[in-house]
């Protein structure tokens, strides 16, 4: 552990504001939407709230409670409460290092989107074809991704991420305002109307066990990307948080604004692709890029929204990027101690190692699928529907039978009472793992 003192978060909103930044990124605005495309849209949805409600706020209250009686990140936390469970934290800890290179070449796509549309260029990628041919160019992705990760890097390198916080405090609230305008303006592109119907409407006709199956797993992995949980983030923002802060309130009100932007992201983009291809909704991840330049186009001012938009996503990617690297350098340094600048600039020149893959994946590498999947769809699957699942698993098998629920309840209830502690103690022992396990065994099936 580094000898310096933990800060904490000032204020009972600081806690909220820092975490709600880490969760909201780039997984509830370009993310969501296409998995929503991808799993049935409605279905989707139904099972995606039920469990962000359920197993997201009980891992969620748990990881936090965890760092907040630990004072300590994952590796020292888990090694601190149960040396047998040491290996969960080493496990949680690597999801960030794989994390932070591709998540950083989706946001060199945004990145590029800004720069077209701030540009004046909004007209040529309204072309069908463009976003393709933009991922599939070699050399362009891979300028995007680095400008992003340096930028990144310079943030944390300077220790300026206070800053961007501050910023996105304001930003962020304007994105949710400019994602409900445009989502309003999508609803009403005509045609979209069954888009949105397709969206938010389960249709049960079409389920099979095994639709199901990948829809649940579909699911469970982006709630745990989205929430950023089960990688040991929210047990080092908990190390942070001041013992007056009531972790239960704070886990409902970033679980609800984590979804709430989620839904309102496939809502901006779902029925619009529908509508403007006849019917079809873009299933991929490249749903957003390939819609949004053309419902930009048809709104008066399109390009300036569309600049703003892509401005605001940025920010929000940052917030969330910040935290991976932060997390990704202090794992590093607490582990083999040394200068903060020097393993920052470790990190960067590493995550862009790692993240080329992903970027070549569709271009020069498009040839090379695993499991049928691009280089970056197989990283992002593995991380999600893999490693996270084990984490989960055996944080609850720890707080559950090792520690007991008590252990988090009196922690929660430093502040108060738990309210859903009875919940929550059901849930962790017998639920979640259960779940875990299904969740593992249905990826192995489904992917092998
Ligand atoms: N939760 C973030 C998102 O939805 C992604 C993220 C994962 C951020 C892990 C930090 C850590 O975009």
């Amino acid at each position: 552990m580094s000898t310096e003192k933990r800060s904490s978060f000032t204020g009972k909103i600081g806690f909220v504001l820092a975490a709600a930044g880490s969760a909201v990124g780039l997984g509830n605005i370009w993310r969501f939407p296409y998995l929503a495309a991808k799993y049935g849209g409605g279905i989707f949805l139904l099972v995606y709230i039920i469990l962000a409600l359920t197993f997201g706020f009980t891992l969620m209250t748990a990881e936090i409670a965890l760092g907040r009686k630990t004072g300590q990140s994952a590796i020292g936390a888990f090694k601190k409460l149960n040396k047998k469970f040491s290996f969960v934290g080493i496990l949680a800890s690597l999801v960030p290092i794989i994390i932070l290179p591709y998540y950083s070449v989706i946001g060199g796509w945004v990145t590029k989107f800004l720069w077209v549309f701030s540009s004046g260029n909004m007209e040529a990628a309204t072309n069908a074809d463009y976003f393709g041919n933009f991922i599939g160019s070699v050399w362009e992705p891979i300028g995007w991704f680095a400008l992003f990760l340096g930028l990144t890097a310079l943030i944390v390198f300077f220790g300026v991420e206070k800053g961007v916080e501050k910023v996105s405090k304001f930003m962020m609230p304007i994105l949710v305002v400019l994602t409900l305008f445009i989502a309003i303006y999508s609803m009403f592109l005509p045609g979209a109307i069954d888009g949105v119907k397709h969206y938010i409407i389960p249709d049960f006709s079409e389920v099979t066990l095994s639709s199901l199956a990948k829809t649940i797993l579909g699911a469970m992995g982006q709630m745990f990307y989205s929430m950023s949980l089960a990688m040991g983030i929210m047990i080092t923002y908990g190390s942070y948080m001041k013992k007056d802060v009531h972790i239960e309130k704070s886990v409902h009100q970033i679980e609800w604004f984590d979804t709430g932007i989620a839904f309102l992201a496939g809502l901006m983009v779902v029925p619009a692709s529908y509508a403007l291809n006849n019917g079809q909704v873009d299933k991929g991840p490249g749903l957003m890029f390939s819609t949004l330049p053309r419902v930009f186009s048809q709104m008066k001012g399109g390009a300036v929204v569309g600049a703003l938009f892509f401005l605001l996503v940025l920010f929000a990617a940052l917030t969330s990027s910040i935290s991976l690297m932060e997390t990704v350098v202090s794992i590093i340094k607490d582990k083999f101690g040394g200068n903060r600048k020097l393993i920052c600039s470790i990190v960067m020149v590493g995550s862009f190692a790692l993240g080329l893959p992903s970027a070549l994946g569709f271009s020069a590498w498009s040839h090379v699928t695993i499991l049928g999947k691009d280089i970056l769809t197989f990283i992002d699957d593995t991380t999600n529907q893999f490693i996270m699942p084990i984490v989960a698993l055996f944080t609850c098998i720890l707080i559950g039978f090792c520690l007991k629920p008590k252990v988090i309840i009196e922690e929660v209830e430093q502040t108060g009472t738990f309210k859903m502690k009875g919940f929550f103690s059901f849930f962790i022992r017998y639920v979640a793992p259960v779940f875990s396990i299904l969740i593992l065994a249905s990826s192995v099936l489904i992917e092998f």
